[in-house]
């Protein structure tokens, strides 16, 4: 039985797919105001709406940036700012520069009671009316994301089912608005395990998610995977080549996503903005198989320099925009495997 339209698979599909164009990802520029101002304040930049509001034009006006960018995520307050000079809402602005915009539609992480601290992402109550809301004003998917850590005991079955689930019932709601569903289920870089520790983690998040998603009956060729990188935790002793975590990275995914997934689409995580770049380049390298795009969804290793470079001060608007085209470009290169260092 088919539970979606046959209108509505071929839109979905359709929108997943131009998202996935080779050569292209996704900028996430979705940070909620008490997010942004972890990324704001090193670099001495006010936190207030209006700062918010201009950084956010700077980055979506930037035209030469368009030809790597095929989507940028919004929060709720960013998707609902408008241009300053001609009033124009920012989804709309987007559109018409042939950006697909998106909204983050989960409302954060909750302690999961019983487990070591793990997290569960809250937001599915009253999520479709919100759903139907961004699509009249023009999203044309969402993001969900669901934070799994890799400790002692964690993460644990319990989290890896919960966290599964409720991306899936996500993923449903979505897709019955007309949104095409990012399913990020993040594996966290925090920790001293080993590359190995790190793949066989995702495989069973992966495996559990692909799962849960056949249990809701989910179109896959109207989602995209936003997964981490396969990699060592951050305080592994152990050290890896970008060709050894890059192989990892594909080999943990051909045993777990399934052909029908039109795109992968990394975060970026925590890694600086070099290896971000040198790990999609690789991934894209490696010699096996590899039926989906792979591409990026970063929020820090496309922003991290733009920020420096701003200040938060209109004169430096200028070096601002040439660093997010720098970055932009790069990474676009790198989801081809062309990017030379
Ligand atoms: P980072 O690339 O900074 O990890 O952000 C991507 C994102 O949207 C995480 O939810």
């Amino acid at each position: 039985a088919y539970y979606l339209s046959k209108d509505k698979q071929v839109e979905l599909s359709k929108i997943a797919q131009s998202i996935a164009t080779p050569g292209k990802g996704i900028l996430a520029a979705d940070e909620p105001a008490g997010i942004i101002e972890s990324r704001f304040a090193p670099m001495n930049i006010e936190n207030n709406e209006e700062n918010r509001r201009y950084y956010r034009q700077l980055l979506f006006r930037t035209k030469e940036s368009r030809q790597h960018i095929s989507g940028i995520i919004l929060c709720h307050e960013t998707f609902y700012h408008k241009t300053d000079d001609d009033d124009t809402s920012f989804p709309r602005l987007l559109t018409a520069a042939g950006i697909i915009p998106g909204i983050t539609v989960d409302r954060g992480l909750i302690v999961l009671g019983g487990t070591d601290n793990e997290t569960i992402t809250q937001g599915l109550d009253g999520l479709e009316e919100r759903c139907r809301e961004y699509k009249k004003n023009g999203a044309q998917f969402a993001k969900w994301r669901a934070a799994l850590k890799i400790d002692k005991n964690c993460p644990s079955q319990l989290a890896i089912n919960e966290n599964a689930s409720k991306l899936a019932r996500y993923a449903s709601i979505c897709q019955q608005c007309g949104l095409v569903p990012i399913v990020e289920p993040e594996v966290s870089l925090d920790g001293d395990h080993d590359l190995e520790e790190c793949q066989r983690v995702t495989e069973n998040v992966l495996a559990t998610v692909y799962k849960a998603l056949n249990d809701h009956h989910v179109y896959l060729e109207g989602t995209l995977l936003k997964p981490n990188i396969v990699t060592p935790g951050k305080d592994c002793p152990k050290t890896y080549s970008v060709e050894q975590i890059a192989e990892a990275t594909v080999i943990a995914f051909r045993r777990t996503v399934p052909t029908a997934v039109p795109g992968i689409m990394f975060l970026s995580g925590g890694h600086n903005e070099e290896n971000s770049t040198a790990y999609l380049n690789a991934i894209n390298r490696v010699n096996l198989y590899k039926p989906w795009t792979l591409s990026f969804s970063y929020g820090r290793a496309l922003q991290t320099s733009v920020l420096r470079a701003w200040k938060g001060d209109k004169n430096n608007s200028e070096q601002a925009r040439n660093e997010f085209i720098r970055l932009a470009r790069q990474n676009g290169l790198a989801s081809l495997g062309r990017y030379e260092l």
